[in-house]
């Protein structure tokens, strides 16, 4: 595991809440989709929301992700996003 790349669907879709997607969908970010995910710029604010560098931090009053579920999005962000 600790080898293979990160995978969209199998490691990063899941992470999402069908709570997230839903409210997120309404509002133009599309935390379900990997064309939207993949665009590197897209992937980066949504992760940055996610850690709290942008405000307010998501999803709004938590439960924030760990430290090890950053990880893996920043991972598949450095890998390349695949799908
Ligand atoms: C580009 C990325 C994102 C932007 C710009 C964004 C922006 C926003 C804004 C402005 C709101 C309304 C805040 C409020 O009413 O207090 C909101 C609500 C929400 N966001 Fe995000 N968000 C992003 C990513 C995310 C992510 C990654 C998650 C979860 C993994 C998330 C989950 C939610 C949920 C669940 C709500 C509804 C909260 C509620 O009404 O109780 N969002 N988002």
């Amino acid at each position: 595991m600790a080898n293979d790349a990160v995978s969209f669907e199998r490691d990063i879709k899941p992470l999402f809440r069908q709570i997230d997607i839903d409210h997120m969908s309404g509002m133009d970010v599309m935390l379900d989709d990997y064309q939207y995910m993949s665009d590197e710029h897209n992937a980066r604010a949504v992760l940055e929301f996610l850690d709290g560098t942008r405000q307010p931090q998501m999803p709004p009053g938590g439960p924030f992700w760990s430290n090890d579920q950053l990880g893996v999005l920043r991972r598949w962000i450095e890998q390349g996003r695949k799908p």
